[in-house]
């Protein structure tokens, strides 16, 4: 018998049924041939008039091309922020800034849907995710933000904050669009202007927020995005007339970068990667945590810097959750990013799979024992069957590494002591989740894991009120809540 029909037989499943497909319509999102990089309010050609494509990961067709942004384009966004900053959104009443931001977030709302298609379409996630995840939380940063925005000295009692000046943003290809509002509306909020630049792989929904932008009237030159590549990229973090650079990706290019900003004024803040530990104890209520865990590593095919990717259970109950973890994974669909059903989409690129295969080699190589989930997946587009390690030791590179994709590395303890150790054993610090019913435990055990955000019974859960970032190779500063507004102000 098949691992799947084992399953099956075991739940009672008496035919191995699936779903009908419940494909979300696509006729709606409007998704140009080519689109140029928004600079001073405007879609201009790229200085060398070169483009390049974006695909869709799920079927590896071209969606659009995009400018390649140069660092004479990068010139021109930055000396069109300046200007906007010196010349407008420095002198404009913080109430009035305000509503700009508050209309950014409302007209978010009200195209919601076309915005979570293109963000499947493009990177690949489930639609159910960039619905109900990525886009409604992208609008809420906006509101949030937006209410800062003439209340700053509030925030800081005593001082008084101003703006830096011109802030550059560097972001990744896991939430494309949320990444840009996390950016953007602390950004905007605290009186700043914007150069900012999304991954290669997922240009789309940046782009049709700045065509947002250009209808909500923002002055011209406040917001600038250019597409491009890594050098792009480099470009911005390296520009001279710079304050601050935010940056959210590996932590391999988050080193360059401060490298590069050592010797400089700028302000910059770190979002980079992650190892995050998920703790259950005998005493958790185990089907809720295996719900969460599958969440933790699963949600957006583990392309989250927070995922919890490493599992600690302790002994006495690990036959269990094994158990109920495989039988929960055989029931996950991994598929079309369009179809409401599907609960893992696409890899983002083929570069990330070729990763990832890479990885499911080096566990099998290192001794760790492999399982994966019997699904169909696909034959065009890049998937991934949900992968578990068991018996993997510290040592090992897929404990240690992070992976960025549907792969779980298990391993057991004994004592709370060894959990938290075992846990701390690594060179991020970014998240982790602890799963018990007992409070005091979680005080204890969360008060010493050495990770920026801790979910308690719960995991991957964000609001855009709550500080995020990390300890050690995860990062450095923080962005969200009224934390995430201090990066972007010089209090005086
Ligand atoms: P990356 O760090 O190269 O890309 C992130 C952003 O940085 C992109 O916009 C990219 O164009 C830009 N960039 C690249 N090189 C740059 C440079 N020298 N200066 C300035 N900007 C630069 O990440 P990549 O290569 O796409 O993914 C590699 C691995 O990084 C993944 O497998 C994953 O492990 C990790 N990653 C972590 C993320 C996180 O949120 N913590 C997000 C994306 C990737
Ligand atoms: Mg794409």
């Amino acid at each position: 018998m098949t691992v799947k029909a084992e399953a099956r037989a075991r739940l009672n499943f008496s035919t191995d049924w699936t779903y009908a497909p419940a494909p979300e319509s696509a006729s709606h999102a409007q998704i140009k041939p080519r689109y140029d990089l928004f600079i001073n309010g405007k879609f201009v050609a790229p200085a060398k008039g070169e483009y390049f494509d974006t695909i869709n990961p799920s079927n590896e067709k071209k969606l659009a091309e995009v400018g390649q942004g140069t660092g004479e384009d990068v010139d021109k966004a930055v000396r069109a922020a300046r200007s906007a900053y010196d010349k407008v959104w420095s002198k404009m009443p913080a109430k009035e800034r305000g509503k700009y931001i508050y209309r950014i977030a409302r007209m978010l709302q009200e195209r919601a849907r076309e915005f979570a298609v293109i963000e499947s379409m493009d990177g690949g996630k489930a639609i159910r995710e960039s619905r109900d995840v990525d886009v409604p939380l992208a609008a809420a940063h906006f509101f949030y933000y937006a209410g800062w925005a003439d209340k700053l000295e509030y925030a800081f009692p005593g001082k008084q904050p101003t703006a830096l000046g011109v802030a550059g943003q560097i972001i990744p290809w896991n939430f494309p669009l949320l990444m840009a509002a996390w950016k953007l509306a602390p950004a905007l909020a605290t009186g700043n202007t914007v150069v900012l630049k999304p991954a290669e792989t997922t240009p789309l929904t940046a782009l049709k927020l700045a065509e947002l932008i250009q209808e909500a009237e923002l002055p011209p030159g406040v917001v600038n995005i250019l597409t491009g590549a890594g050098e792009t990229g480099a470009a911005i973090v390296n520009h001279p007339d710079i304050d601050k650079i935010a940056f959210t990706g590996s932590t391999e290019v988050g080193k360059i970068i401060q490298k590069s900003l050592a010797s400089s004024r700028k302000k910059f803040t770190l979002e980079l990667g992650g190892k995050a530990a998920n703790i259950i104890f005998d005493d958790a209520p185990i089907d809720q945590a295996v719900e969460g865990i599958i969440n933790g590593i699963f949600f957006n095919q583990g392309h989250v810097c927070c995922a919890g990717s490493r599992l600690f259970v302790q002994e006495s109950c690990y036959d269990e959750v094994v158990r109920k973890l495989k039988d929960r994974m055989e029931t996950l669909i991994v598929g079309d990013p369009l179809d409401k059903n599907t609960d893992i989409g696409a890899i983002n690129s083929k570069m990330q799979l070729e990763k990832i295969h890479e990885y499911l080699k080096i566990g099998a190589d290192d001794g760790a024992e492999q399982w994966c989930t019997s699904c169909n997946v696909p034959e065009k587009g890049y998937f991934c069957r949900p992968t578990l390690f068991l018996n993997c030791s510290q040592s090992h590179r897929i404990v240690q590494e992070e992976i960025f994709g549907p792969v779980l590395a298990v391993q057991t303890f004994r004592t709370v002591e060894e959990a938290i150790e075992k846990a701390n054993n690594t060179p991020y610090g970014l998240s982790g989740g602890v799963w018990t019913d007992k409070g005091s435990k979680i005080f204890k055990v969360t008060s010493k894991l050495r990770a920026g955000v801790i979910w308690a019974n719960t995991y991957n859960k964000f609001d855009p009120t709550s500080p995020f970032g990390g300890y050690k190779e995860s990062g450095v500063g923080r962005e969200g809540g009224l934390h995430g507004l201090l990066p972007y102000l010089n209090l005086n």
